[in-house]
């Protein structure tokens, strides 16, 4: 077994079934209020991967409705290179096929489709019941990837993405689609070399594009991920005016890291842009061990072209979640998880950004959160939504957290007829 093959065994081990369950057991009680389907996309290889990012997307999903658990259902993303063992992501000519797709990222709703997205491809799209439809290209407008982490804006809708890694410049491209999911905007954005970009920051005026030195190294083609640290790339952030995205970008200097997820980040009143991460000292770095991600704040200061960099808790975290009504605003609550390895603990952590305090369950040895999805609560506060892998037992369930007490004990938790393997990112999606 080499380092990077942990991603086949133990709760990272795919499944080989796709199943349909109905009426699942729930132990406590289900709020009816949440209604709609809990979506969470993961790489769940065919046959082999050689990284933990590149194995198949699979989607598991539960159909929550009125109190009880409807359903449970898990599909692989269906694109056209599933099952293609020859299938490649360069053309013979260097261009890029952008239908060659793992899909295993993320799955996000905007204009009436539900979208399978990994950064590398088109999104491709699928349905509630996980079917899959096909690769989506806005129209034919879209001749690029596309971010597994767009951002919709709550006040005017529109979808804001960016996709890279062309090979060709511009390496980079920021896009947004109307709220009717018609791309309006497409912008280059000038970066100095192939930087892997996972994320990106919206706040109500600006988008923040993270430019930072982990980049494309051809060597390392056929060795899993073709990333690596460089230290003498150098760390900016790039701030693009939403109201004149052909207006440039202005760049700021940050010391050298990396980010995969952004919490959220605002612009204050006195016009500085504040963005909050999860951010590592190093990544991919030969001859350094892992760094470990943890919560930082940069505030960008157009005034002096400077930035101001914060830890804001010293333990480790990762897949960042707010209540995304208010994306892009000065938020008071961010969730994050802490998925312990080898027997560590784990723990689903709620921060008061406002205050700098925070409040945290602790999960039963062996139990390990994935990313926890804020679901908004009537008349209150809201919902944590996770899949939660037993080890001991080897299976998994949806576990159902009050937000406003996520030291308590889980308010329902769905026994899912198989283990869920630890994979990424997910949504809500209520009935419309
Ligand atoms: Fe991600």
């Amino acid at each position: 077994m080499t380092t990077t093959d942990f991603h086949l065994t133990g709760a990272y081990a795919p499944v080989h079934d796709e199943l349909t369950a109905s009426d699942l057991p729930v132990t406590g009680a289900l709020p009816p209020e949440l209604t709609g389907w809990y979506l969470r996309n993961g790489p769940n290889p065919r046959t082999e991967s050689q990284h933990w990012f590149t194995g198949d997307g699979m989607v598991h999903g539960v159909r929550l409705e009125g109190g009880r658990a409807a359903w449970y259902r898990n599909r692989w993303v269906r694109t056209e290179s599933f099952g293609d063992d020859d299938a490649t992501l360069y053309n013979t000519d260097g261009s890029r096929n952008l239908r060659t797709s793992v899909a295993n990222t993320h799955v996000v709703n905007h204009a009436g489709r539900t979208l399978a997205l990994v950064e590398s491809s088109l999104p491709y799209e699928i349905t509630t019941e996980l079917d899959t439809v096909g690769a989506y290209d806005f129209g034919g407008e879209l001749a690029d990837s596309m971010t597994a982490h767009p951002k919709i804006c709550p006040t005017t809708g529109e979808l804001h993405f960016f996709g890279y890694g062309s090979i060709t410049a511009p390496h980079v491209s920021y896009y947004r689609a109307d709220a009717s999911g018609k791309l309006a905007v497409r912008q280059p954005i000038d970066v100095p070399g192939l930087t892997m970009m996972h994320d990106f920051a919206l706040t109500a005026s600006h988008a923040v594009f993270y430019d930072l030195p982990v980049v494309f190294d051809r060597a390392s083609v056929g060795q899993g991920m073709p990333y690596r640290w460089d230290a003498g790339y150098g760390a900016r952030l790039g701030v693009l005016r939403r109201d004149d995205p052909a207006g440039g970008v202005r760049w700021f200097d940050v010391e050298p890291c990396y980010v995969f997820h952004t919490l959220n980040a605002h612009d204050t009143a006195d016009g500085r842009i504040v963005v909050t991460v999860v951010r590592y000292d190093h990544l991919w770095w030969e001859g350094h061990g892992p760094a470990r991600g943890v919560l930082w704040r940069w505030t960008l200061d157009p005034a002096t072209g400077r930035v101001t960099e914060e830890r804001l808790d010293d333990r480790p975290a990762e897949f960042p979640r707010i209540d995304d009504r208010f994306a892009g605003s000065d938020v008071r609550f961010g969730h994050v998880t802490q998925s312990g390895k080898d027997g560590e603990q784990s723990f689903l952590r709620r921060h008061d950004l406002h205050t700098g305090t925070s409040e945290e369950h602790v999960f039963a040895p062996g139990h390990v959160p994935g990313e926890a999805v804020f679901v908004p609560a009537e008349g209150g506060d809201g919902w944590l939504l996770t899949y939660v892998y037993d080890a001991a037992e080897d299976r998994s369930d949806l576990v159902v957290f009050d937000a406003g007490n996520v030291t308590g004990a889980p308010v329902a938790t769905v026994h899912l007829p198989q283990r869920v393997p630890a994979g990424f990112h997910g949504n809500w999606l209520p009935d419309a």
